[in-house]
């Protein structure tokens, strides 16, 4: 396959239902240099499986330029799920892959895995223990990124699990990792972390791909403390809710309450399950793997929790809480509240004012401010 292939291929992906914009790509260099690494270690017979793909790239790209007739797939996003969904229809792909969660139904009897690298060393190592404790004998993790996000702990965290771990050259920004010759695994798997959080009294369960781990994040700790004022409510929503703290602390105090806890990362819905079932409150509080809360109805809930994506740099941040904030406008009640906590300096008074509806400052410490607004 040449560069033009894949290149015409990769042009007619779409990142819809994510942010579409010209400068903005449904792939990148990693995508291209994981698949022609890929040809030098696959037939068309090879069992491949692929991790982490973003918008369909590599699994489509597998499909297309490595011969093979199925792929396995696992994406963390449901927007990428989703953007994978609609790519494998415009290219006549359906049915040609199968997603499946991170584990053996992804894994069992594959000889190929086509990794993009996760940020976070802990969701590598929950992947590279998963390929060494499921994948064929003798398969080949080859694990791609962008130079720049690239660290030598990612490299020791899959030396950990593979005997042989070797960067190839780089190109166009991006190298590979070619990890083989699995080590033994351990009997029980690194993740899930599950363990008290003596300050709440409460156990958090935590895969690795999770926010903040099995710790507790110091916002949420902050929106925490305003437990007592907020409404009783018939539906509340932890939006975000990755290891599920908010939803499990509102279950135990609102006890008629509906809790319902979503994020967009499958990691935080296994996580926010794992948490519910170890305190209890399985049959209380549901779990929904979504984008921002797009299977509720609107109008349903009469009170949002929410901790907003912060970290992520500039624009990323504030598009991503923009649209926490749209999601909650559209599926609170007339009257129902919407709960933040956020960086103080970011400044989204006013936007939660326009979007949702009167809006006052609840408190404000000195790194964070929580706000109360209420759904005209
Ligand atoms: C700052 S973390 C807060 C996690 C958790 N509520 C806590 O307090 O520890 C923000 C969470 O929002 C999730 N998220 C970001 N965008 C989302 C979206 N569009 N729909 C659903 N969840 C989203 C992320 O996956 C992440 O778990």
């Amino acid at each position: 396959m040449t560069e033009l292939d894949f290149g015409a291929l990769f042009d007619s992906l779409s990142r819809l239902p994510d942010v579409e914009a010209d400068n903005l790509q449904a792939y990148d260099a990693t995508d291209r240099l994981l698949l022609e690494t890929a040809v030098g270690f696959s037939s068309p017979r090879t069992r491949i499986a692929v991790i982490g793909d973003r918008y369909g790239a590599l699994t489509l790209g597998a499909l297309a330029g490595l011969g093979v007739e199925h792929v396995r797939v696992h994406q963390d996003l449901f927007t990428g799920r989703l953007a994978l969904q609609r790519n494998a229809q415009m290219a006549g792909a359906e049915g040609r892959y199968s997603p499946h969660e991170l584990g053996r139904e992804l894994l069992e009897g594959v000889e190929l895995v086509l990794l993009q690298l996760p940020k976070a060393l802990a969701e590598l190592e929950e992947t590279a223990d998963a390929v060494a404790r499921f994948a064929a004998p003798g398969a080949v993790l080859l694990a791609g990124g962008r130079v720049k996000h690239m660290t030598v702990g990612m490299n020791s965290v899959l030396e950990k699990y593979f005997g042989s771990v070797q960067p190839q050259l780089a190109r166009q920004k991006s190298r590979i990792l070619v990890a083989r010759d699995a080590r033994p695994v351990d009997a029980a798997p690194p993740f899930p972390v599950v363990g008290p959080l003596p300050e709440l009294d409460i156990t958090v369960s935590a895969q690795g791909a999770v926010f903040a781990g099995a710790r507790l994040d110091i916002g949420t700790r902050y929106l925490l403390t305003f437990l007592d004022r907020m409404p009783q409510a018939r539906c509340v929503v932890d939006l975000g809710c990755g290891t599920g703290i908010l939803a499990t602390m509102v279950a135990m105090r609102q006890k008629e309450a509906r809790v319902i806890a979503t994020d967009q990362s499958a990691a935080a819905v296994a996580s926010a399950r794992g948490t519910a079932m170890a305190n209890g409150l399985a049959g209380r509080i549901t779990v929904l793997h979504d984008d921002a809360m797009s299977s509720l109805q609107p109008a349903s809930a009469d009170l949002i929790l929410l901790n907003p994506p912060f970290h992520l740099g500039a624009s990323v941040h504030a598009g991503a809480a923009l649209r926490m904030f749209e999601a909650a406008a559209r599926v609170l009640a007339p009257g129902g509240e919407l709960w933040t906590v956020y960086n103080s300096h970011l400044r989204y008074r006013p936007t939660l004012e326009r979007l949702i509806g009167p809006t006052e400052e609840e408190g404000r410490n000195p790194k964070f401010t929580v706000t109360r607004s209420r759904k005209r």
